[in-house]
């Protein structure tokens, strides 16, 4: 199957990070996110993503752990590119690593990662991971200058950032979330002629997932907390069954 013409339907990745956030809030033991997890395979979810950040706040050292040892669907860890979290991945060697831009003072990974800026950090931090075997994305806006930025430092997935394109849908600015739904259709085909696989998340919800699972050549979307929040209302089954069949019958199957 060529990159550049994905064929069938997108995958899902759940996200499970706020489970942990839940979970620690009371530093309790439950709700455990490995057991969301693997409710999550049930339902259907392809993957498992989980964020562990430099500060701990969700996502602690022990869950990937558990995961890795215990999931049956592979698992994508999100991670800054630094050495302490390279050297975990290199313990832990998840199926897929993506990259992402960390700051302390941030509530959630607000903008793509700059990775014309920081090529030679990066291909340091990617070269040893890729080499064992993990899949390495970069997370990104949809900015061509990234695309090949994330080409030399040697990913071979790009995942951008729809952040911008759901907060424009939600304040109401129809215009400005066409124009970000253009910039994320012309830079996934850039990306896909790179021979790039092309992946989008970040605060996708049910009213926003259509248009980006329509583009024919994203192969995964990475969701979580929209999930986990409907998950009080319906479920997490239900949702993440409900996200699943709007993401096929975006691309008419
Ligand atoms: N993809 C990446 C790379 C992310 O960092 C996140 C947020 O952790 C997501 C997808 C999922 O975003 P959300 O939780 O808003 O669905």
């Amino acid at each position: 199957m060529s990159a550049s013409n994905v064929s069938g339907k997108p995958r899902l990745g759940v996200n499970i990070d706020h489970v942990a956030t839940v979970r620690n809030a009371r530093g309790s033991s439950y709700p455990d996110p490995v057991r969301a997890a693997r409710f999550a395979e049930r339902a259907g979810a392809d993957g498992i993503t989980a964020h562990l950040r430099e500060d701990r706040r969700h996502i602690s050292d022990a869950d990937i752990e558990k995961l890795v040892s215990e999931l049956s669907k592979p698992l994508n860890l999100e991670m800054a590119a630094t050495e302490e979290m390279q050297s975990i991945a290199l313990r832990f060697k998840p199926h897929a690593v993506c990259i992402v831009p960390e700051r302390r003072e941030e509530r959630t990974t607000e903008s793509g990662l700059d990775a014309t800026r920081h090529e030679e950090h990066l291909k340091a931090i990617i070269g040893p991971i890729a080499e064992q075997g993990s899949r390495v994305s970069l997370f990104i806006n949809s900015d061509i200058r990234q695309v090949e930025a994330a080409g030399r430092v040697g990913a071979s997935v790009v995942e951008f950032h729809t952040g911008s394109y759901c907060e424009r849908f939600f304040e109401n600015r129809l215009n400005d979330c066409e124009n970000e739904l253009n910039r994320i259709r012309e830079a996934a085909a850039f990306a896909a002629s790179l021979g790039l696989e092309v992946h989008a998340g970040h605060g996708l919800t049910f009213e926003t997932v259509t248009p980006i699972a329509e583009i024919p050549q994203i192969a995964e979307l990475n969701i979580g907390h929209f999930l986990i929040g409907e998950a009080i209302f319906l479920g997490l089954e239900q949702a993440i069954r409900i996200m699943k069949k709007l993401m096929a019958e975006a691309r008419k199957i």
